[in-house]
């Protein structure tokens, strides 16, 4: 699903650096910028940089329209060269910008309940899509249940933010600094035990590990369950095939769909592991 991309320029609002190595970007772009939905992306490119020529594909993280023109937020950690450079950038520093891109969560009226789960760097995209469930597009609004995991809790970035706008929120890191001790799967799977199946809806984004534990956990359980996934990515466009992901088609035959058009977000029984 495409709402209307564009490449347009936007300037940086402020850059703030939340935990050490991971930044919080605003970005200031004309009205034109069509609203995106919650796990959608934006391929980022540094203006006027030759030694950095490709863009890179980062989730909208947070969006507010204003009079004359639109903030959209960026939430990431600095991964290699690309992001480092980004890391530098300053007020009124220009980057060019091309989205909103991809399918994004889809949430049906029905939904009573939505289950999020982010693990690391994934709660970029769940970010957005917990405040876009608490705004009145729905009525009755579902209630919302959170499971974050992250190795430290010096990475479970945004927290305090977070806390209010759920109706229940359990943390969890590797190192045990916080919350529950271990993967996010594990206190999930206590409370998928508890939770009425029908009307409810997992919508995750995380390592490709923690993608695979939720599929193998899933077996057990019938919910439905919507994954972002974070492939490599280089045009953003759907025309290079270099994010392919194997599915399983209409009539179960193996198909490729990549992740920057058809993607980044799929449902979860549609992905092939081997
Ligand atoms: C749809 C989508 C949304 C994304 N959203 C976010 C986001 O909101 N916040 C964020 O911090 N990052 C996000 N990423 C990942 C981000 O795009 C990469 O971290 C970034 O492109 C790395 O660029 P670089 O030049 O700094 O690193 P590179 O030099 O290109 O790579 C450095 C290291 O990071 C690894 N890497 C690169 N791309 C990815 C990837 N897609 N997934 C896992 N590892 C990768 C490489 O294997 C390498 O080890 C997203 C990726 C996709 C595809
Ligand atoms: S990144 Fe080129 S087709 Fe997806």
């Amino acid at each position: 699903m495409q709402h209307g991309k564009f490449i347009m320029s936007g300037s940086v609002l402020s850059n703030l650096e939340v935990r050490e190595g991971h930044f919080l970007m605003s970005l200031c772009l004309p009205p034109e910028f069509a609203s995106p939905l919650p796990g959608q992306f934006a391929m980022i490119r540094l203006k006027n940089r030759k030694d950095l020529l490709l863009g890179r594909p980062f989730s909208i993280s947070g969006f507010h329209r204003h009079e004359g023109h639109v903030q959209i937020e960026i939430l990431y950690r600095i991964a290699g060269q690309g992001t480092r450079l980004f890391a530098q950038l300053r007020m009124g520093d220009q980057v060019d910008l091309l989205g909103p891109l991809g399918h994004p969560f889809e949430i049906s009226r029905s939904t009573k309940k939505v289950i999020l789960v982010s693990g690391g760097m994934g709660i970029a995209p769940i970010r957005y899509l917990l405040a876009y469930l608490r705004t009145n597009r729905f009525d009755p609004a579902p209630s919302v249940d959170f499971y974050m995991g992250a190795k430290t809790a010096d990475e479970l970035l945004e927290l305090d933010n977070i806390r209010p706008s759920c109706d229940s929120l359990q943390v969890c890191t590797d190192d045990c600094s916080m919350g529950h001790h271990g993967f996010v799967t594990e206190p999930l799977e206590k409370g998928l035990k508890h939770y009425p199946l029908k009307d409810t809806l997992i919508c995750a984004c995380g390592p490709l590990g923690m993608i695979r534990r939720l599929s193998e956990l899933l077996v057990k359980y019938p919910v439905a369950c919507q994954v972002s996934l974070e492939e490599r990515m280089a045009c953003g466009l759907g025309a290079c095939l270099g994010c392919a992901v194997a599915v399983r088609g209409q009539n179960g035959e193996r198909q490729y769909q990549r992740a920057c058009h058809e993607g980044p977000v799929f449902n979860l029984r549609d992905i092939l592991w081997e």
